[in-house]
């Protein structure tokens, strides 16, 4: 089933999302409607809290970078009760987008390499060090799961000038082809 993706201003955004347990109920149907979401609207990941549930489930579907990064062309993973465990030193900075913010992109800095620890679907326990654009793909998807959006931690500026694109979206002024629940 094709889940409505929450837009910027559902409160749902802003939790704190919680670890859940194996017993969590319809927890595969949820992962295999979330796969779904994502294959429709043809993004790279996705945060329980996008779908409107504050649980820390994300999944990572990286086939569509294939052609810049080849060693993603079948990336695709379940991350369950994720937690980011520390930073590396180094940072850089990329474009970013959300599903949850259609129409807008900015450039985010962050860390290049990321410490996580997680569960994958069976409920295993991973701890591992993860860099490159996965790296990224894992910060922004973590940040879904504090109440953090990417557009949180541009700068000022940056923030200052795409303040009119924000408020459409809480207006719920909102033109993009997938299926959103805004807020009203
Ligand atoms: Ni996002």
């Amino acid at each position: 089933m094709i889940l409505p993706i929450y837009v910027y201003g559902q409160p749902v955004l802003r939790k704190v999302a919680d670890d859940i347990t194996k017993d969590y109920p319809n927890l595969k149907e949820f992962i295999s409607d979330m796969y779904e979401t994502l294959e429709k609207t043809g993004g790279i990941g996705l945060a329980a809290p996008q779908v409107g549930k504050a649980i820390r489930v994300v999944i990572i579907d990286l086939h569509e970078l294939a052609e810049d990064y080849p060693e993603y062309a079948d990336f695709r993973k379940t991350y369950i009760n994720s937690h980011i465990i520390e930073y590396g030193d180094e940072k850089d900075s990329s474009e970013e987008g959300c599903l949850s913010l259609p129409g807008i992109s900015e450039k985010v800095v962050r860390p290049k390499q990321v410490h996580i620890r997680y569960m994958d679907e069976d409920f295993l326990e991973h701890d591992e060090w993860v860099d490159g654009y996965l790296a990224r793909v894992i910060q922004h998807e973590s940040d879904h799961l504090e109440g953090r959006v990417f557009t949180d931690i541009i700068s000022p500026l940056r923030k200052q000038l795409i303040k009119k694109k924000l408020t459409q979206l809480l207006k719920g002024n909102i033109t993009c082809r997938y299926k959103v629940k805004f807020k009203k």
